[in-house]
C-alpha cells in the first residue's frame, strides 16, 4: 500500500495546526499511512508516528516510525516521552487515553478527531468500543486541558460521518 503522499490531512488538523509551537515535537498515534505525520514533518516538526503497521509510513527525515501494537496489553511504547503536540484521527482505544494525555507536554496541544455514536448509519465502525459517546471527548479532557475548540457534528467529506473533534492545550 502506498504511503500518505497525496492524501490530504483532515481539515480539523490543518485548521488548528497553527496552535503547535514551531519547535514542538509531534506524536501521530495510530498514524496509518502517515498523512498527519507527513503534514507536520513538512512543516519542520520532528514527528514520531506509531502504528501496528509502520511499513506504510512515509520515509522522511523528520519522521521516526515506531511499530507497536497499542492494544495487546504491552506497556505504552513511548515510556515517559512528552510531545509538544499529540495528534489522533480515526482511532479510539479508551484504555490508552491516560497515556496519550500524559504524552502531551504541559502547554502542548492535543488535536483529536474520531467517529462518534450516531455514525452507525453511515457504516463502520459500528462497535461501541470504537465510537465516542455524546460529549465524551470533552468530558475526558476536563481538568487536564484547556479546550480551544470542540465540535460534535456530521461531516460530508471525505465521506458522511458523525465525528467529535477537539483542539486543546494541556494545563
Ligand atoms: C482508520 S486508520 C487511521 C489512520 C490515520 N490516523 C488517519 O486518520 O489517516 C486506524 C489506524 O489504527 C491502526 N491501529 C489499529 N489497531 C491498532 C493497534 N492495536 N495498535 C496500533 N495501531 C493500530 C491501524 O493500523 C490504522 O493505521
Amino acid at each position: 500500500m502506498p504511503d500518505a503522499r497525496g492524501v490530504p490531512p483532515a481539515p480539523w488538523i490543518v485548521q488548528w495546526a497553527g496552535l503547535v509551537a514551531p519547535d514542538a515535537t509531534t506524536l501521530d498515534l495510530a498514524a496509518g499511512r502517515g498523512r498527519h505525520a507527513l503534514f507536520f514533518a513538512e512543516r519542520g516538526h520532528k514527528v514520531t508516528a506509531v502504528d501496528r503497521d509502520a511499513s506504510r509510513l512515509p520515509a522522511h527525515a523528520n519522521i521516526e516510525p515506531l511499530q507497536a501494537d497499542l492494544e495487546d496489553g504491552s506497556p505504552w511504547p513511548l515510556g515517559d516521552r512528552r510531545f509538544g503536540a499529540v495528534v489522533v484521527t480515526n482511532y479510539l482505544h479508551r484504555p490508552l487515553m491516560p497515556n496519550l494525555f500524559e504524552a502531551v507536554a504541559p502547554g502542548g496541544v492535543l488535536l483529536y478527531q474520531t467517529i462518534m455514536a450516531g455514525n452507525e448509519r453511515f457504516g463502520k465502525p459500528s462497535n461501541p468500543d470504537h465510537l465516542l459517546n455524546d460529549g465524551e471527548l470533552l468530558e475526558m479532557v476536563r481538568g487536564k486541558f484547556s479546550v480551544i475548540a470542540y465540535e460534535a457534528r456530521l461531516i460530508s467529506e471525505p465521506a458522511m460521518a458523525m465525528v467529535q473533534r477537539i483542539a486543546a492545550r494541556r494545563t
